[in-house]
């Protein structure tokens, strides 16, 4: 007989982690009182470590085109529903401009993993938001590359890569992704950003197809020892013209128990409360925020292709102009007892083992 739910939340709190194996018992065993309990801890730590503020990204979403076929994402080269385009490197400039003028310190450049983005173009795009805005940070979220490419786009000026890791599993992995994609490929990437000295992201869908609470306990370990400097976990969401289609969608309450869990791993974490976690529920970012996240990602992107960039059915904010969008989100932020700041959202380095 293993220690009960209540017991593993209460040494998770006093030690910061637990065995592998005590993980999938505490998720199997939460109760509402165990989710408070934690949740009160996370946004502690969160507001010790980073004060009750939530940081800004300006996303800018550059390709849509892919050449990966990812069971779950809308983008797949597959879908031949999806409609494809490539922003130039004036357009993307042009929203890091508008994104400076409302706030924004840091751009998140993502796309699919497009041939087109080649480094000298990324390269370009990076260096010049960098020359034009010196105090902001650039943030790239393209997929698998070569450590070769990784080690140009850091030159060329980039701070940081989010490369979700999706699942610890490796059996899992191959569930969710083509054969010619390996969870030992992934890895290597993250281990080669973070040598390059990028600041790393890693993080998981919750809810995806074939997902096991052991599963999410090996994401928790994998957290835990590769300790990421962001982490984004939101909700899988099924995308009508994808093999998961008939899927259900992760729930908004497991999400927002594990945000709270990596904050109690990973004190210093930038955390999102991401925009497919605000799409399953009508205050999802909201309560990501009072579960300990500390980030949000409005888009940038012109408005012309936010709909083309379709990872999961639904997806908010894709209509609204970038300032109307930020407002709102300003009041939503300080319904969750936090306050939007200007500032790069630097990670704090951790302070303890
Ligand atoms: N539901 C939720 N998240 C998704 N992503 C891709 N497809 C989906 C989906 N259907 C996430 C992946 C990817 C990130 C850019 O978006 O985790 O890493
Ligand atoms: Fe985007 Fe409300 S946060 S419209």
């Amino acid at each position: 007989m293993g220690a009960s739910a209540e017991a593993l939340a209460e040494k998770l709190i006093a030690d910061g982690r637990l065995e592998r194996e005590e993980y999938a018992p505490l998720i199997d065993g939460r109760t509402p009182g165990i989710g408070e309990l934690l949740r009160r801890e996370a946004v502690r730590l969160r507001n010790e470590v980073y004060g009750a503020r939530v940081f800004i990204r300006g996303l800018i979403e550059i390709s849509s085109s892919c050449r990966n076929d990812c069971l779950y994402c809308g983008l797949r080269r597959s879908n031949k529903n999806c409609e494809r385009y490539r922003l130039s490197a004036e357009e993307i400039i042009a929203c890091a401009d508008e994104g400076y003028g409302l706030g924004f310190r840091t751009f998140v450049l993502q796309g699919g993993e497009d041939p087109a983005l080649t480094d000298g173009f990324v390269c370009g795009a990076v260096a010049e938001i960098k020359r034009r805005h010196p105090d902001c940070a650039v943030t790239l979220s393209l997929g698998e590359r070569s450590r070769e490419s990784f080690e140009r786009l850091r030159a060329a000026g980039a701070d940081r890569y989010l490369l979700r890791h999706e699942t610890a599993d490796a059996a899992h992995y191959a569930r969710l992704h083509p054969p010619e994609m390996s969870f030992d490929n992934r890895l290597r990437c993250l281990k080669d950003l973070r040598e390059i000295g990028f600041a790393v992201g890693a993080g998981m869908m919750v809810g995806s197809p074939y997902q096991t609470p052991e599963c999410l306990a090996s994401d928790l370990a994998f957290i835990g020892d590769f300790r990421p400097e962001m982490c984004g976990i939101g909700p899988f969401i099924p995308h009508r013209d994808t093999p998961f289609a008939g899927f259900p969608a992760g729930s908004a309450e497991l999400t927002c128990f594990l945000l709270s869990v990596i904050r109690v791993i990973c004190p210093t974490v930038l955390l999102p409360a991401t925009t497919a976690l605000g799409t399953i529920h009508p205050r999802g970012r909201e309560l990501g925020i009072e579960h300990g996240a500390n980030v949000v990602m409005p888009n940038l992107s012109p408005i012309a292709v936010r709909k083309k960039y379709e990872l999961y059915d639904n997806k908010i904010c894709t209509g609204e102009e970038s300032a109307q969008c930020l407002e709102c989100l300003g009041d939503r932020i300080s319904s969750a007892g936090c306050e939007i700041v200007v500032d790069r959202g630097d990670p704090v380095k951790p302070f303890c083992g």
